[in-house]
């Protein structure tokens, strides 16, 4: 089997999971570079990495590229993604900058892998509420053929980066000890509190914000569908990992609880824990660390035909982002798209 050397950009939350995905799943490497913006030694996985600069040479000689850096003009992706490609590697960004480019394809392997046949070198993985969402979703679309979707996410602080988790953490110990508690992170304090706001308000869709659109426009590109009718509310809550989330979806055709709990449970990647009465369904606590997109609380819609409401919970750091990117590497190696 070839090794391939490979490079992770950036070494906050989801760079640090990247490498410890790679190393979990025998990742065929024989080198592995963390690029960062300023360079130290990190301690990721019990193991001492030289964090280099990121340069516009770091990548000579690098077969594939996770990056994992902070999105937005200055950022990783968009001062070297495209970079890096002119220089050989095969990119797999986890940021925002890309991923509704039509030069780039969109991945969830379990979900549209085949749309990667079309790849310019630069593939992106989706927000890591659109991953867990459309994962579930995929098999009920294929059986019943998806109407209109409405989602509301419960996501936890990770997803903002290294510096909410830390935040999170400091506001428990300021609480509890009785001195103030401080925000940085969020406009407002996130313990003993919910905040419907990710990111800011943009023009797209009026009263939405940035999150929101993201799920809206990026589940439409996963499943090629372009008017998809789908709206999402947003919602940051003071759990530290891991994304949940109640879907309510319609379908052209009828399908059961029971039909949905079996096409669920034959998917890849799919866990189904729906046991109600015996107070079984996923929960943050319970997908923390773990690799499925887990789906409960499966039931028909009362008062719509045709319509189911689930539950689902996923690691937004692992599924939601280093493992589905890893997952991406992994199968453009197989399809032959990196040699
Ligand atoms: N957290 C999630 O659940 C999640 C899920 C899906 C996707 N994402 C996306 O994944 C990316 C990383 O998120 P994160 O949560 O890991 O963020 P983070 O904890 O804030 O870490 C960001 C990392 O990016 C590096 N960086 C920033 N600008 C850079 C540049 N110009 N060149 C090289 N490195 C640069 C930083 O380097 P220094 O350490 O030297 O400052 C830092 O190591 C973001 O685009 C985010 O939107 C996150």
């Amino acid at each position: 089997m070839s090794k391939y050397n490979v490079a992770v950009v950036g070494a906050g939350a989801v760079g640090e999971e990247m490498v410890k995905v790679l190393r979990q799943r025998n990742f065929p490497m024989s080198d592995l570079r963390i690029l960062a913006r300023s360079a130290r030694k990190q301690v990721i996985d019990g193991v001492e990495f030289d964090v280099k600069e990121t340069t516009a040479e770091g990548f000579d000689g690098v077969d594939i590229a996770f990056f994992a850096g902070t999105e937005g003009a200055k950022g990783a992706s968009q001062v070297f993604g495209w970079l890096a490609v002119d220089r050989g590697a095969f990119v797999i960004d986890n940021g925002d900058d890309f991923r509704m480019d039509p030069r780039v394809p969109l991945i969830v392997p379990e979900v549209n892998g085949d749309d990667m046949a079309k790849h310019q070198g630069f593939v992106a993985n989706p927000n890591c509420s659109t991953i867990q969402m459309v994962h579930a979703l995929a098999p009920l679309h294929k059986k019943a053929g998806m109407k209109r979707v409405v989602v509301s996410t419960y996501q936890s602080v990770s997803g903002t980066g290294g510096a909410a988790i830390r935040e999170l953490n400091q506001q428990i110990k300021d609480y509890a000890a009785g001195n103030e508690v401080k925000n940085q992170q969020y406009p407002y304090q996130i313990l003993a509190n919910l905040i419907p706001q990710i990111s800011s308000l943009k023009s797209d869709y009026e009263g939405y914000y940035g999150e929101e659109i993201k799920m809206i426009k990026e589940t439409r590109k996963i499943f090629n569908i372009p008017n998809l009718p789908v709206s999402a509310t947003c919602v940051r809550v003071p759990v530290f990992r891991a994304h949940s989330e109640t879907v309510n979806v319609e379908f052209d055709n009828p399908i059961t609880a029971a039909e949905a709990r079996e096409a669920l449970a034959g998917w890849p990647g799919i866990e189904v824990m729906d046991d109600p009465a015996n107070n079984k369904y996923p929960m943050p606590l319970f997908a923390e660390g773990t690799d499925p997109t887990y789906v409960g609380r499966i039931r028909q819609d009362s008062c719509n035909p045709n319509t189911l409401d689930l539950w689902v919970v996923a690691d937004n750091i692992r599924k939601g982002a280093a493992l589905n990117a890893v997952q991406i590497a992994e199968m453009a190696i197989e399809r032959g798209y990196i040699k």
